[in-house]
Protein backbone atom coordinates (compact mmCIF):
# COMPACT_ATOMS: atom_id res chain seq x y z
CA UNK A 1 0.00 0.00 0.00
CA UNK A 2 1.50 3.25 -0.81
CA UNK A 3 -1.13 6.21 0.60
CA UNK A 4 -4.00 4.34 -0.55
CA UNK A 5 -2.61 3.10 -3.64
CA UNK A 6 -2.11 -1.35 -3.83
CA UNK A 7 0.70 -2.81 -5.57
CA UNK A 8 0.30 -4.41 -7.99
CA UNK A 9 2.01 -7.65 -8.46
CA UNK A 10 1.32 -7.77 -12.48
CA UNK A 11 4.01 -8.22 -15.11
CA UNK A 12 4.37 -5.20 -16.92
CA UNK A 13 7.30 -2.91 -16.47
CA UNK A 14 5.49 0.20 -15.94
CA UNK A 15 4.93 0.67 -12.38
CA UNK A 16 2.87 -0.90 -9.51
CA UNK A 17 0.56 1.50 -9.26
CA UNK A 18 -3.10 0.44 -10.06
CA UNK A 19 -4.27 3.31 -10.99
CA UNK A 20 -5.13 5.94 -13.50
CA UNK A 21 -1.53 8.49 -14.09
CA UNK A 22 -1.12 11.37 -12.75
CA UNK A 23 -0.14 14.47 -15.02
CA UNK A 24 2.69 15.09 -12.80
CA UNK A 25 3.95 18.17 -14.59
CA UNK A 26 0.57 19.61 -14.59
CA UNK A 27 0.18 19.72 -10.64
CA UNK A 28 -0.94 22.31 -8.76
CA UNK A 29 0.97 24.22 -6.04
CA UNK A 30 0.21 21.36 -2.75
CA UNK A 31 -1.88 19.07 -5.14
CA UNK A 32 -0.87 15.40 -4.03
CA UNK A 33 0.79 13.62 -7.14
CA UNK A 34 1.91 9.69 -7.43
CA UNK A 35 4.86 9.45 -9.51
CA UNK A 36 6.60 6.19 -10.35
CA UNK A 37 9.38 6.15 -12.37
CA UNK A 38 13.28 5.16 -12.59
CA UNK A 39 15.58 7.13 -10.89
CA UNK A 40 18.21 9.01 -13.10
CA UNK A 41 20.37 10.74 -10.58
CA UNK A 42 20.73 10.96 -6.75
CA UNK A 43 22.25 13.84 -4.33
CA UNK A 44 22.12 13.59 -0.86
CA UNK A 45 22.27 16.56 1.08
CA UNK A 46 23.06 15.81 4.71
CA UNK A 47 21.60 13.10 6.90
CA UNK A 48 18.42 13.50 6.02
CA UNK A 49 17.67 15.29 2.75
CA UNK A 50 18.29 13.53 -0.41
CA UNK A 51 16.95 14.84 -4.37
CA UNK A 52 16.05 12.44 -6.93
CA UNK A 53 15.66 12.88 -10.59
CA UNK A 54 13.16 10.05 -12.38
CA UNK A 55 12.27 9.38 -15.48
CA UNK A 56 8.46 8.69 -15.90
CA UNK A 57 7.99 4.51 -16.20
CA UNK A 58 3.88 5.48 -15.06
CA UNK A 59 2.67 7.33 -18.61
CA UNK A 60 4.98 6.81 -20.68
CA UNK A 61 5.86 10.80 -21.26
CA UNK A 62 9.29 10.59 -21.51
CA UNK A 63 8.99 13.29 -18.84
CA UNK A 64 11.71 13.50 -15.81
CA UNK A 65 10.57 14.45 -12.40
CA UNK A 66 12.50 16.55 -9.48
CA UNK A 67 11.85 15.31 -6.52
CA UNK A 68 12.88 15.92 -2.47
CA UNK A 69 12.79 13.14 -0.06
CA UNK A 70 13.28 15.10 3.10
CA UNK A 71 12.92 12.44 6.17
CA UNK A 72 12.67 14.35 8.86
CA UNK A 73 9.47 15.94 7.90
CA UNK A 74 8.27 13.11 6.53
CA UNK A 75 7.29 9.64 8.50
CA UNK A 76 6.33 7.82 5.46
CA UNK A 77 10.55 8.14 4.62
CA UNK A 78 11.72 7.28 7.83
CA UNK A 79 13.27 3.63 6.11
CA UNK A 80 15.03 5.34 4.10
CA UNK A 81 17.63 7.44 6.15
CA UNK A 82 17.33 5.29 9.26
CA UNK A 83 18.07 1.76 8.06
CA UNK A 84 21.37 1.02 7.44
CA UNK A 85 21.89 0.75 3.90
CA UNK A 86 18.41 1.66 3.03
CA UNK A 87 19.96 4.36 0.46
CA UNK A 88 21.59 2.57 -1.76
CA UNK A 89 18.87 1.04 -2.77
CA UNK A 90 17.85 4.56 -4.05
CA UNK A 91 20.83 4.11 -6.53
CA UNK A 92 20.19 4.71 -10.66
CA UNK A 93 18.06 2.81 -12.55
CA UNK A 94 15.99 1.51 -9.76
CA UNK A 95 12.25 2.34 -9.67
CA UNK A 96 10.11 3.80 -7.11
CA UNK A 97 6.96 4.78 -6.62
CA UNK A 98 5.96 7.60 -4.40
CA UNK A 99 3.75 10.16 -3.01
CA UNK A 100 4.63 13.82 -3.12
CA UNK A 101 3.23 17.11 -3.06
CA UNK A 102 4.19 19.92 -6.26
CA UNK A 103 5.70 22.49 -5.75
CA UNK A 104 6.07 24.77 -9.22
CA UNK A 105 8.75 27.18 -9.62
CA UNK A 106 9.98 29.32 -12.42
CA UNK A 107 12.98 26.06 -12.86
CA UNK A 108 10.16 23.64 -12.99
CA UNK A 109 8.01 21.46 -10.62
CA UNK A 110 9.80 20.32 -7.52
CA UNK A 111 7.89 17.46 -5.75
CA UNK A 112 7.94 17.15 -2.18
CA UNK A 113 8.03 13.34 -1.67
CA UNK A 114 6.13 12.37 1.91
CA UNK A 115 6.12 8.71 1.56
CA UNK A 116 8.22 5.98 -1.04
CA UNK A 117 8.44 2.83 -1.64
CA UNK A 118 10.46 0.23 -4.14
CA UNK A 119 8.84 -1.18 -6.81
CA UNK A 120 11.38 -2.49 -9.02
CA UNK A 121 14.86 -3.38 -8.49
CA UNK A 122 18.63 -3.43 -10.11
CA UNK A 123 19.33 -6.10 -11.83
CA UNK A 124 23.01 -6.33 -10.48
CA UNK A 125 23.81 -8.69 -8.29
CA UNK A 126 25.47 -6.26 -5.35
CA UNK A 127 21.86 -4.45 -5.43
CA UNK A 128 20.30 -8.04 -5.09
CA UNK A 129 22.28 -9.11 -2.71
CA UNK A 130 21.67 -6.12 0.03
CA UNK A 131 17.96 -6.11 -1.47
CA UNK A 132 17.64 -9.77 -0.56
CA UNK A 133 19.36 -9.58 2.74
CA UNK A 134 17.03 -7.34 4.83
CA UNK A 135 14.71 -9.58 6.54
CA UNK A 136 10.52 -9.11 6.20
CA UNK A 137 10.01 -6.86 9.05
CA UNK A 138 12.97 -4.48 7.26
CA UNK A 139 11.76 -5.28 3.66
CA UNK A 140 7.70 -4.14 4.44
CA UNK A 141 9.19 -1.19 5.19
CA UNK A 142 10.60 -0.57 2.14
CA UNK A 143 7.44 -2.00 0.22
CA UNK A 144 4.85 0.15 2.68
CA UNK A 145 3.15 -3.40 3.64
CA UNK A 146 1.88 -4.93 6.89
CA UNK A 147 4.76 -6.48 9.24
CA UNK A 148 3.20 -9.60 10.27
CA UNK A 149 1.96 -10.85 6.37
CA UNK A 150 4.81 -11.18 5.02
CA UNK A 151 3.29 -12.96 2.29
CA UNK A 152 1.97 -9.60 1.33
CA UNK A 153 5.82 -8.52 1.21
CA UNK A 154 6.82 -11.37 -0.74
CA UNK A 155 4.31 -10.49 -3.28
CA UNK A 156 6.00 -6.73 -3.24
CA UNK A 157 9.35 -8.16 -3.00
CA UNK A 158 8.63 -10.23 -6.24
CA UNK A 159 6.70 -7.75 -8.29
CA UNK A 160 10.18 -5.71 -8.04
CA UNK A 161 11.88 -8.41 -9.34
CA UNK A 162 9.66 -9.40 -11.66
CA UNK A 163 9.15 -11.92 -13.21
CA UNK A 164 10.29 -14.10 -10.12
CA UNK A 165 7.78 -15.80 -8.20
CA UNK A 166 6.75 -15.52 -4.87
CA UNK A 167 7.90 -18.49 -3.45
CA UNK A 168 11.10 -18.07 -5.22
CA UNK A 169 12.03 -14.97 -3.71
CA UNK A 170 11.19 -15.91 -0.03
CA UNK A 171 13.65 -18.68 -0.26
CA UNK A 172 16.18 -16.67 -1.60
CA UNK A 173 15.67 -13.95 1.08
CA UNK A 174 15.82 -16.27 3.90
CA UNK A 175 18.73 -17.42 2.20
CA UNK A 176 20.78 -14.23 1.49
CA UNK A 177 19.65 -12.54 5.05
CA UNK A 178 20.99 -15.82 6.48
CA UNK A 179 24.14 -15.54 4.66
CA UNK A 180 24.74 -11.80 5.75
CA UNK A 181 24.36 -12.41 9.42
CA UNK A 182 27.12 -15.36 8.76
CA UNK A 183 28.90 -12.25 7.41
CA UNK A 184 29.60 -13.75 3.72
CA UNK A 185 27.66 -11.22 2.25
CA UNK A 186 30.22 -10.41 -0.35
CA UNK A 187 30.14 -14.07 -1.40
CA UNK A 188 26.67 -13.65 -2.90
CA UNK A 189 27.58 -11.29 -5.86
CA UNK A 190 28.56 -14.13 -7.35
CA UNK A 191 25.93 -16.12 -6.19
CA UNK A 192 24.74 -18.42 -9.13
CA UNK A 193 20.76 -17.52 -8.20
CA UNK A 194 21.15 -14.56 -8.00
CA UNK A 195 22.73 -13.79 -11.43
CA UNK A 196 20.27 -15.48 -13.06
CA UNK A 197 17.68 -13.56 -11.24
CA UNK A 198 19.14 -10.91 -12.60
CA UNK A 199 19.58 -11.83 -16.15
CA UNK A 200 15.67 -13.29 -16.11
CA UNK A 201 14.71 -9.67 -14.91
CA UNK A 202 16.93 -7.80 -17.41
CA UNK A 203 15.04 -10.26 -20.32
CA UNK A 204 11.58 -9.67 -18.89
CA UNK A 205 11.77 -5.64 -18.03
CA UNK A 206 13.70 -5.20 -21.14
CA UNK A 207 16.98 -4.14 -19.70
CA UNK A 208 19.65 -3.21 -22.69
CA UNK A 209 23.34 -2.84 -21.96
CA UNK A 210 23.16 -0.45 -24.51
CA UNK A 211 24.05 3.55 -23.59
CA UNK A 212 21.15 5.09 -21.85
CA UNK A 213 20.01 7.60 -24.38
CA UNK A 214 20.29 11.13 -23.22
CA UNK A 215 17.11 13.73 -22.80
CA UNK A 216 17.77 16.69 -24.77
CA UNK A 217 19.57 19.14 -23.14
CA UNK A 218 16.92 22.18 -21.54
CA UNK A 219 17.62 25.59 -23.15
CA UNK A 220 18.40 26.80 -19.52
CA UNK A 221 20.89 24.49 -19.30
CA UNK A 222 22.38 25.46 -22.22
CA UNK A 223 22.45 29.16 -21.12
CA UNK A 224 23.31 27.83 -17.61
CA UNK A 225 26.19 26.65 -19.70
CA UNK A 226 27.16 29.76 -21.47
CA UNK A 227 27.31 31.86 -18.51
CA UNK A 228 29.76 29.51 -16.87
CA UNK A 229 32.45 29.19 -19.91
CA UNK A 230 32.34 32.84 -19.72
CA UNK A 231 33.17 32.97 -16.19
CA UNK A 232 35.42 30.53 -16.01
CA UNK A 233 36.59 29.06 -19.67
CA UNK A 234 38.83 31.97 -20.37
CA UNK A 235 41.90 31.81 -18.37
CA UNK A 236 42.81 28.38 -17.48
CA UNK A 237 44.93 26.89 -20.03
CA UNK A 238 48.48 28.10 -19.40
CA UNK A 239 49.61 25.27 -22.38
CA UNK A 240 52.46 27.70 -23.52
CA UNK A 241 53.99 28.54 -19.96
CA UNK A 242 54.39 24.99 -18.90
CA UNK A 243 58.14 23.98 -18.15
CA UNK A 244 59.95 21.09 -19.80
CA UNK A 245 63.03 19.80 -17.64
CA UNK A 246 66.13 17.77 -18.52
CA UNK A 247 66.15 15.85 -15.08
CA UNK A 248 66.37 11.87 -15.89
CA UNK A 249 65.17 9.36 -13.62
CA UNK A 250 67.17 6.64 -12.08
CA UNK A 251 65.11 3.70 -13.00
CA UNK A 252 62.13 3.69 -15.35
CA UNK A 253 60.43 -0.03 -15.60
CA UNK A 254 58.57 0.17 -18.99
CA UNK A 255 58.39 -3.98 -18.78
CA UNK A 256 54.20 -3.86 -19.87
CA UNK A 257 53.54 -7.47 -17.79
CA UNK A 258 54.50 -6.04 -14.64
CA UNK A 259 52.15 -3.46 -14.98
CA UNK A 260 49.22 -5.75 -16.27
CA UNK A 261 50.62 -8.52 -13.73
CA UNK A 262 50.37 -5.71 -11.05
CA UNK A 263 46.87 -4.45 -11.91
CA UNK A 264 45.20 -8.03 -12.13
CA UNK A 265 46.66 -9.27 -8.88
CA UNK A 266 45.20 -5.67 -7.29
CA UNK A 267 41.52 -6.66 -8.58
CA UNK A 268 39.43 -8.58 -5.33
CA UNK A 269 38.64 -11.02 -7.55
CA UNK A 270 40.81 -12.19 -10.05
CA UNK A 271 38.79 -14.31 -12.15
CA UNK A 272 35.94 -11.87 -12.26
CA UNK A 273 36.25 -11.43 -15.89
CA UNK A 274 34.52 -8.94 -16.67
CA UNK A 275 36.54 -6.66 -14.50
CA UNK A 276 39.57 -8.00 -16.25
CA UNK A 277 38.36 -6.69 -19.16
CA UNK A 278 37.68 -3.63 -17.75
CA UNK A 279 41.17 -3.55 -16.26
CA UNK A 280 42.70 -4.25 -19.88
CA UNK A 281 40.83 -2.12 -22.42
CA UNK A 282 40.33 0.84 -19.79
CA UNK A 283 41.73 0.89 -16.71
CA UNK A 284 45.51 0.06 -17.59
CA UNK A 285 45.54 2.39 -20.90
CA UNK A 286 44.59 5.50 -18.22
CA UNK A 287 47.18 4.35 -15.52
CA UNK A 288 49.80 4.47 -18.64
CA UNK A 289 48.28 7.78 -20.09
CA UNK A 290 48.96 9.30 -16.43
CA UNK A 291 52.31 7.76 -15.60
CA UNK A 292 53.06 9.59 -18.83
CA UNK A 293 51.25 12.83 -17.57
CA UNK A 294 53.11 12.85 -13.99
CA UNK A 295 56.65 11.73 -16.09
CA UNK A 296 56.16 15.67 -17.55
CA UNK A 297 55.11 16.89 -13.90
CA UNK A 298 58.00 15.51 -12.59
CA UNK A 299 60.52 16.30 -15.54
CA UNK A 300 59.58 19.96 -15.03
CA UNK A 301 60.78 20.11 -11.23
CA UNK A 302 63.95 22.11 -11.22
CA UNK A 303 65.16 20.97 -8.08
CA UNK A 304 67.82 18.11 -7.96
CA UNK A 305 65.33 15.82 -5.52
CA UNK A 306 66.99 12.13 -4.64
CA UNK A 307 63.86 10.78 -4.40
CA UNK A 308 60.17 12.71 -5.55
CA UNK A 309 57.45 12.39 -3.27
CA UNK A 310 53.95 11.54 -4.82
CA UNK A 311 51.12 11.39 -2.94
CA UNK A 312 47.96 9.29 -4.66
CA UNK A 313 44.41 10.74 -2.97
CA UNK A 314 41.75 8.38 -3.08
CA UNK A 315 44.37 6.10 -4.08
CA UNK A 316 41.53 3.02 -2.79
CA UNK A 317 44.39 -0.25 -3.72
CA UNK A 318 46.92 1.68 -5.50
CA UNK A 319 46.55 0.82 -9.30
CA UNK A 320 47.99 3.78 -10.12
CA UNK A 321 50.24 3.95 -7.46
CA UNK A 322 51.99 0.66 -7.92
CA UNK A 323 51.93 0.98 -11.13
CA UNK A 324 53.67 4.29 -10.33
CA UNK A 325 55.97 2.83 -7.90
CA UNK A 326 57.17 0.30 -10.14
CA UNK A 327 57.81 2.10 -13.17
CA UNK A 328 59.74 4.72 -11.75
CA UNK A 329 61.49 2.30 -9.00
CA UNK A 330 63.56 4.34 -5.97
CA UNK A 331 63.20 7.79 -7.79
CA UNK A 332 59.97 7.99 -6.41
CA UNK A 333 58.11 7.29 -2.84
CA UNK A 334 54.27 6.46 -3.44
CA UNK A 335 51.68 7.34 -0.39
CA UNK A 336 48.68 6.43 -0.80
CA UNK A 337 45.62 8.10 1.43
CA UNK A 338 42.45 6.66 1.48
CA UNK A 339 39.48 6.76 3.61
CA UNK A 340 38.43 2.88 3.16
CA UNK A 341 40.73 0.78 5.13
CA UNK A 342 39.97 -2.27 3.28
CA UNK A 343 40.95 -1.26 -0.09
CA UNK A 344 44.54 0.31 1.77
CA UNK A 345 44.83 -3.07 3.04
CA UNK A 346 44.43 -4.82 0.19
CA UNK A 347 47.12 -2.51 -1.77
CA UNK A 348 49.92 -3.38 1.16
CA UNK A 349 49.71 -6.88 0.65
CA UNK A 350 49.90 -6.31 -2.68
CA UNK A 351 53.00 -3.87 -2.02
CA UNK A 352 54.11 -6.51 0.42
CA UNK A 353 53.85 -9.51 -2.08
CA UNK A 354 55.70 -7.81 -4.80
CA UNK A 355 58.51 -6.05 -2.50
CA UNK A 356 57.56 -2.91 -3.55
CA UNK A 357 59.00 -0.82 -0.54
CA UNK A 358 58.78 2.49 -2.05
CA UNK A 359 55.20 3.04 -1.14
CA UNK A 360 53.09 3.38 1.80
CA UNK A 361 49.42 3.35 2.74
CA UNK A 362 47.71 5.88 4.48
CA UNK A 363 44.05 5.99 5.91
CA UNK A 364 42.88 9.38 6.16
CA UNK A 365 39.77 11.32 5.34
CA UNK A 366 40.74 13.95 3.02
CA UNK A 367 38.26 16.01 4.85
CA UNK A 368 39.59 16.29 8.70
CA UNK A 369 43.57 16.26 7.02
CA UNK A 370 46.14 16.42 10.12
CA UNK A 371 49.49 18.03 8.68
CA UNK A 372 50.99 15.43 11.14
CA UNK A 373 50.54 12.50 8.73
CA UNK A 374 51.48 13.76 5.52
CA UNK A 375 54.80 13.66 4.16
CA UNK A 376 56.89 16.56 5.68
CA UNK A 377 57.55 17.44 1.28
CA UNK A 378 55.39 16.13 -1.43
CA UNK A 379 56.18 17.40 -5.14
CA UNK A 380 53.26 15.30 -6.95
CA UNK A 381 49.48 14.87 -5.78
CA UNK A 382 48.02 12.61 -8.50
CA UNK A 383 44.45 10.91 -8.12
CA UNK A 384 42.68 9.05 -10.42
CA UNK A 385 38.67 8.72 -10.66
CA UNK A 386 38.63 11.16 -7.58
CA UNK A 387 35.13 11.68 -7.44
CA UNK A 388 33.62 14.93 -7.35
CA UNK A 389 34.72 17.38 -4.15
CA UNK A 390 37.79 14.56 -3.24
CA UNK A 391 39.00 16.29 -6.76
CA UNK A 392 39.18 19.48 -4.99
CA UNK A 393 41.00 18.15 -1.88
CA UNK A 394 43.59 16.59 -4.00
CA UNK A 395 44.23 19.97 -5.28
CA UNK A 396 44.00 21.50 -2.35
CA UNK A 397 46.33 19.14 -0.96
CA UNK A 398 48.77 20.48 -3.77
CA UNK A 399 48.37 23.91 -3.00
CA UNK A 400 49.01 23.68 0.54
CA UNK A 401 51.91 21.83 -0.42
CA UNK A 402 53.17 23.90 -2.90
CA UNK A 403 53.25 20.96 -5.03
CA UNK A 404 52.59 20.02 -8.83
CA UNK A 405 49.10 18.19 -9.46
CA UNK A 406 47.39 15.72 -11.74
CA UNK A 407 43.74 15.08 -10.81
CA UNK A 408 41.69 12.73 -13.02
CA UNK A 409 37.61 14.22 -11.90
CA UNK A 410 34.37 12.51 -11.86
CA UNK A 411 30.73 12.28 -10.56
CA UNK A 412 30.33 16.03 -10.11
CA UNK A 413 27.94 15.75 -7.34
CA UNK A 414 29.59 13.38 -4.73
CA UNK A 415 31.67 14.05 -1.97
CA UNK A 416 29.97 17.75 -1.92
CA UNK A 417 31.41 18.89 1.94
CA UNK A 418 35.06 18.64 0.18
CA UNK A 419 34.42 20.78 -2.51
CA UNK A 420 35.52 23.63 -0.98
CA UNK A 421 37.04 25.34 -4.84
CA UNK A 422 33.23 25.11 -5.81
CA UNK A 423 31.85 27.21 -2.86
CA UNK A 424 34.85 29.61 -3.66
CA UNK A 425 33.37 29.93 -6.57
CA UNK A 426 29.79 31.13 -5.97
CA UNK A 427 31.28 33.45 -3.81
CA UNK A 428 33.71 34.63 -6.33
CA UNK A 429 31.94 34.47 -9.58
CA UNK A 430 31.92 37.82 -11.42
CA UNK A 431 28.73 39.01 -13.25
CA UNK A 432 27.59 38.37 -16.76
CA UNK A 433 24.64 40.81 -17.40
CA UNK A 434 25.00 42.56 -14.09
CA UNK A 435 21.99 40.59 -12.40
CA UNK A 436 23.50 37.59 -10.75
CA UNK A 437 23.49 36.38 -7.01
CA UNK A 438 25.24 34.17 -5.74
CA UNK A 439 22.29 32.11 -5.83
CA UNK A 440 21.44 32.32 -9.13
CA UNK A 441 25.45 31.23 -9.94
CA UNK A 442 24.57 28.01 -7.73
CA UNK A 443 21.82 27.36 -9.82
CA UNK A 444 24.18 27.94 -12.84
CA UNK A 445 26.40 25.34 -11.23
CA UNK A 446 23.98 22.74 -10.41
CA UNK A 447 22.47 22.87 -13.87
CA UNK A 448 25.80 22.47 -15.30
CA UNK A 449 26.97 19.59 -12.53
CA UNK A 450 23.85 17.67 -13.95
CA UNK A 451 24.64 17.73 -16.99
CA UNK A 452 28.44 17.08 -16.44
CA UNK A 453 26.97 13.54 -15.10
CA UNK A 454 24.51 12.40 -18.54
CA UNK A 455 27.05 10.90 -20.80
CA UNK A 456 26.57 11.50 -24.08
CA UNK A 457 24.25 14.46 -23.67
CA UNK A 458 25.01 17.32 -26.01
CA UNK A 459 27.36 19.70 -24.14
CA UNK A 460 28.85 17.08 -21.45
CA UNK A 461 31.91 17.41 -21.92
CA UNK A 462 31.48 21.46 -22.18
CA UNK A 463 29.93 20.89 -19.06
CA UNK A 464 33.11 19.02 -17.74
CA UNK A 465 35.61 21.44 -19.02
CA UNK A 466 33.47 24.60 -16.82
CA UNK A 467 33.14 22.56 -14.02
CA UNK A 468 37.09 22.33 -13.94
CA UNK A 469 37.86 25.20 -16.00
CA UNK A 470 36.28 26.93 -12.74
CA UNK A 471 38.06 25.08 -10.02
CA UNK A 472 41.47 25.51 -11.52
CA UNK A 473 40.67 29.27 -11.87
CA UNK A 474 39.95 29.18 -8.02
CA UNK A 475 43.02 27.04 -7.45
CA UNK A 476 45.16 29.83 -9.25
CA UNK A 477 43.51 32.49 -7.13
CA UNK A 478 44.60 30.12 -3.63
CA UNK A 479 48.22 29.32 -4.60
CA UNK A 480 50.27 30.92 -2.82
CA UNK A 481 53.06 31.04 -5.84
CA UNK A 482 52.16 31.45 -9.15
CA UNK A 483 50.67 28.51 -10.82
CA UNK A 484 50.14 27.04 -14.48
CA UNK A 485 47.09 24.71 -15.10
CA UNK A 486 45.27 23.24 -18.01
CA UNK A 487 42.95 20.45 -18.78
CA UNK A 488 43.82 17.43 -20.26
CA UNK A 489 41.76 14.72 -21.83
CA UNK A 490 42.11 10.99 -21.64
CA UNK A 491 41.46 9.47 -25.33
CA UNK A 492 38.09 8.88 -26.23
CA UNK A 493 38.92 4.60 -26.60
CA UNK A 494 38.75 4.49 -22.86
CA UNK A 495 37.36 7.11 -21.10
CA UNK A 496 34.63 9.16 -22.36
CA UNK A 497 34.50 11.54 -19.33
CA UNK A 498 37.66 11.64 -17.46
CA UNK A 499 39.38 14.83 -17.48
CA UNK A 500 42.27 15.71 -16.06
CA UNK A 501 43.14 18.79 -13.75
CA UNK A 502 46.90 19.57 -13.93
CA UNK A 503 48.37 22.43 -11.99
CA UNK A 504 52.43 23.16 -12.09
CA UNK A 505 54.15 25.66 -10.12
CA UNK A 506 56.19 27.66 -12.16
CA UNK A 507 59.92 28.21 -10.68
CA UNK A 508 60.32 30.01 -8.01
C1 LIG B 1 36.39 6.00 -7.47
S1 LIG B 1 37.46 5.49 -6.21
C2 LIG B 1 39.02 5.62 -7.03
C3 LIG B 1 40.04 4.70 -6.44
C4 LIG B 1 41.38 4.67 -7.17
N1 LIG B 1 41.94 5.98 -7.35
C5 LIG B 1 41.27 3.93 -8.47
O1 LIG B 1 41.34 4.57 -9.52
O2 LIG B 1 41.08 2.72 -8.42
C6 LIG B 1 37.49 6.88 -5.09
C7 LIG B 1 38.28 6.61 -3.84
O3 LIG B 1 38.22 7.77 -3.02
C8 LIG B 1 38.17 7.36 -1.67
N2 LIG B 1 37.61 8.45 -0.84
C9 LIG B 1 36.34 8.92 -0.86
N3 LIG B 1 36.19 9.90 0.05
C10 LIG B 1 37.40 10.08 0.65
C11 LIG B 1 37.88 10.94 1.67
N4 LIG B 1 37.08 11.83 2.27
N5 LIG B 1 39.17 10.85 2.04
C12 LIG B 1 39.98 9.94 1.45
N6 LIG B 1 39.59 9.09 0.47
C13 LIG B 1 38.31 9.15 0.07
C14 LIG B 1 37.29 6.13 -1.72
O4 LIG B 1 37.46 5.31 -0.58
C15 LIG B 1 37.76 5.47 -3.01
O5 LIG B 1 38.80 4.55 -2.78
Amino acid sequence: MLGGWALSTGDNASGGCNTQAVPGHNAANGEEVVLTGRILSTERRGNWEQLIELADTQDHTGGTYRMLLDSRAHEGLLPWATIKGARKLLAPGAEVQAVATAKPSDDGTLFLATKLILVGALPASPFLARLLSFGPDTLAEFFDTEKNTPETTYAALAYALRPAQIAQVRALSEFCAGEAKAGRFETLFKHEELRELGDSIREAQGWTRGPRVPKATSPATWAALERMEQRWCTECADETKFVVGTQTFVSVNTNQDVLLNTLANNLPNPKDSKRLEYICQRKRPQIEWMIGLIRKLLLAHKEENDVFQLVDVGGGRGDLAHAVAKYYGSSVFVTVMDINPTSLSAGRKLAHDHSTANMKFLLCDLSKLDAAVLPAHIDLVFGLHCCGGLSESAVELALRSQASFAVSTCCFRSNNHLASLTSMSTRKASPINGEETEDSTRKDLDAVTGLALIGGAKGHSRAIQAINSMRLQMAKEKSRRSLNTRLEWFPQAYSEQNCVMVGSLCPS
